[in-house]
């Protein structure tokens, strides 16, 4: 087995695998051996959705993370993600099966440059969207997610000050359904940012029945041209439910899994991105694979730890964000 060193180095506990196993058998084993759940988000590779206990949007994801009783919560997901339900569950072990699943996204906002940033502003109150590091939570007022985004700001007295951080495209959206002004991070994310508006504009032409759903964290050219705009949860859903047959999906492609399990019949349709590539993928969420939940579940590493100063300041905003969200039914 690799030892400590060499996972922090590659991300990963790297180890024969009998290729007679059969992995799902063997996950579901360690399951229950170890009081294990596992909690995958959406833009995971299907197998890993299929393994899983939970699967979710950001904000589903938290809820469970901040109520299950299991022992370890191994976190299908990216780095940001597994801190968040360290911080909701500092007692429990929490395990990501890559430690170098990162976000480019979350690396688009260094915390020292935050704090200087927020320096500027000092009658503003700090929302960052959870898709940042623990340090940065730890500097904010509340998080958010891109389900309860519009909730959090309108939740807010009118004439709040609010610095938004650190996606700027959720964040310009946001202002613009809330009427509100707000102060954004110049943040983005690699894949939302990646979809071309003519190549899309050329596809509703071949579909001209097939409606255009966006996730919020997508420029606003693409959001313009959009029938509907929600997270990965809000897409699924408004799918599921449509009459429509036919579906472009501008996000990451892995969601498409659950709607076509849930929607037998209906045709979704990967957006197509400003590149030679088909394929829409996140490379930190694909990062994990079955190989690697399995050996993380095997050896109980990799872990993912929180300093306990991080915590008991990340905590209060996003159970903030929790209580809102509560609150009002989301
Ligand atoms: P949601 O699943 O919360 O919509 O987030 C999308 C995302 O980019 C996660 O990294
Ligand atoms: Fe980060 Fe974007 Fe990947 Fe989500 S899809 S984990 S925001 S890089």
């Amino acid at each position: 087995m690799d030892t400590f060193e060499e996972i922090n180095v590659k991300g990963y506990a790297d180890e024969y695998i009998d290729p007679a196993l059969d992995l799902f058998d063997e996950i579901n084993r360690l399951k229950k051996e170890k009081n294990a759940v596992v909690l995958a988000h959406y833009y995971q590779e299907p197998d890993i959705q299929d393994i899983a206990d939970y699967i979710g949007d950001s904000l589903g994801l938290s809820q469970q993370a901040a109520k299950t009783d299991a022992d370890i919560i191994v976190f299908a997901g990216v780095h940001f993600m597994a801190e968040t339900a360290k911080i909701l569950s500092p007692q429990k072990k929490v395990l990501l099966p890559d430690l170098k699943a990162g976000c480019s996204l979350a690396d688009s906002c260094p915390p020292h440059l935050f704090r200087k940033f927020k320096e500027k502003y000092p009658d503003h109150l700090v929302i960052t969207y959870v898709n940042c590091t623990a340090e940065l939570k730890a500097m904010s007022d509340i998080v958010c997610t891109s389900s309860n985004a519009v909730q959090i700001v309108e939740s807010l007295p009118k004439d709040q000050k609010i610095i938004f951080g650190p996606d700027k495209n959720l964040g310009a959206y946001v202002a613009k359904r809330t009427g509100r002004d707000l102060v954004l991070w110049n943040g983005a994310c690699m894949v939302h940012e990646i979809f071309s508006r003519e190549k899309i504009t050329r596809l509703k032409e071949r579909h001209p029945n097939a409606k255009l759903i966006a996730h919020p964290e997508c420029e606003d050219v693409i959001l313009k041209m959009a029938d509907y705009i929600g997270s990965t949860t809000g897409l699924l859903k408004y799918a599921t439910k449509s009459e429509d047959k036919e579906f472009i999906v501008a996000t990451e492609s892995g969601i498409i899994h659950q709607m076509e399990k849930k929607n037998p019949g209906k045709l979704f349709i990967p957006a197509p991105p400003n590149n030679q590539c088909a394929c829409n993928d996140c490379p930190h969420m694909k990062r994990n694979t079955l190989e690697k939940l399995f050996l993380c579940m095997k050896n109980e590493m990799p872990e993912v730890t929180v300093p306990a100063d991080i915590i008991e300041k990340a905590v209060k905003p996003i159970e903030r964000m929790l209580k809102i969200s509560a609150q009002l039914g989301l």
